[in-house]
């Protein structure tokens, strides 16, 4: 199927319309933050089901209740796709500090973001492995326009026709955000390298004191071969019309560098040409090993 047929603009940018119905998207137009709200922000595919294991564990200082019995979406809704459904999910009713996940762009948020100024934990990862993963995502699932070749969904990526749009728009939204002290910029990088680093980064940002011990074992519950296993985080449950993990799973490889696999050095080059002319004049110091210069072996 087509783009036209399955998604539509919404504030420019694409929103699949099976997901994010036009009640979900006026629900969270006129969404009311709380100022202890804690909001994971991310570009699809660079690691959102991973945070919503590791902080919902890290507010319960390390009880497993939540990622046990909780299914992601629910544990930590996207407010995107609230709509209706945030009843059943009693998202007004929640305790604080509630937990929510958005892909929405930086000036895509609702008036009361700007206003409330909710603790933001926004997750970076190397483009070439958000589209890589994000290659193999839309493969596997039906609400989404087939990829077709690497040709044609890089160019698709660069020019940001594909689901929430442009990474690079994303990007530069998100790190000119004035109110940086209410951001933590997290990178799927570090996790990988020092996962208990990163949440310890976490907790701390969060207000939370955790022992080492409790950092440690968090850690191994989320690290990526455990949390493969967990039925309430790994899609299991979503029915094979949807997502059909037989033919991609959704916790696929959960390594940073995946891209060499996938890219050619031309389409490589055709990436890093339109990454500098995109982020020209951007002087955030992103962690990613300087992939421009790194290329398929
Ligand atoms: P890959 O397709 O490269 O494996 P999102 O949740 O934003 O859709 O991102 C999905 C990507 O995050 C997938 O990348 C997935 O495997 C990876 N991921 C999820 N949990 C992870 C974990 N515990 N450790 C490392 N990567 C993880």
């Amino acid at each position: 199927m087509t783009e036209a047929e399955l998604y539509m603009v919404y504030k420019g940018v694409f929103i699949p319309k099976l997901y994010q119905r036009l009640e979900s998207l006026k629900y969270y137009e006129e969404f009311t933050f709380r100022p202890d709200d804690i909001l994971i922000v991310t570009y699809p595919k660079s690691g959102t089901t991973w945070m919503q294991e590791i902080v919902p564990v890290i507010q319960s200082e390390g009880d497993f209740t939540p990622i046990d019995t909780i299914p992601n979406w629910d544990r930590v809704p996207w407010l995107e796709n609230a709509g209706s459904r945030a009843n059943i999910l009693k998202l007004e009713q929640r305790p604080s500090p509630r937990i929510f996940a958005t892909h929405f762009h930086y000036n895509m948020m609702p008036e009361s973001y700007f206003k409330v100024k909710p603790r933001v934990l926004y997750v970076f990862r190397n483009p070439k492995d958000v589209f890589t993963s994000s290659y193999h995502f839309h493969g596997m699932v039906s609400y989404l326009v087939n990829p077709g070749t690497v040709d044609e969904f890089l160019q698709k990526f660069i020019d940001g026709k594909i689901m929430f749009g442009s990474w690079f728009d994303h990007a530069k939204g998100w790190i000119s955000a004035k109110e940086s002290d209410t951001i933590c910029y997290m990178f799927y990088e570090d996790m990988i390298r020092d996962l208990q680093g990163s949440i310890s980064k976490l907790a701390s940002f969060l207000g939370k004191t955790l022992s080492q011990d409790i950092v440690a074992k968090i850690a191994d519950r989320c690290v990526f071969k455990n949390m493969k296993q967990n039925k309430m985080s790994n899609y299991s449950m979503v029915p094979t019309n949807f997502f059909d993990q037989q033919k991609s799973e959704f916790l696929r490889k959960g390594t940073s560098g995946d891209w060499v696999n996938m890219m050619s050095p031309a389409q490589s080059d055709h990436f890093d040409a339109a990454y500098k002319e995109k982020m020209i004049n951007t002087n955030f110091k992103f962690h990613w090993d300087s992939f421009c210069q790194v290329h398929a072996q």
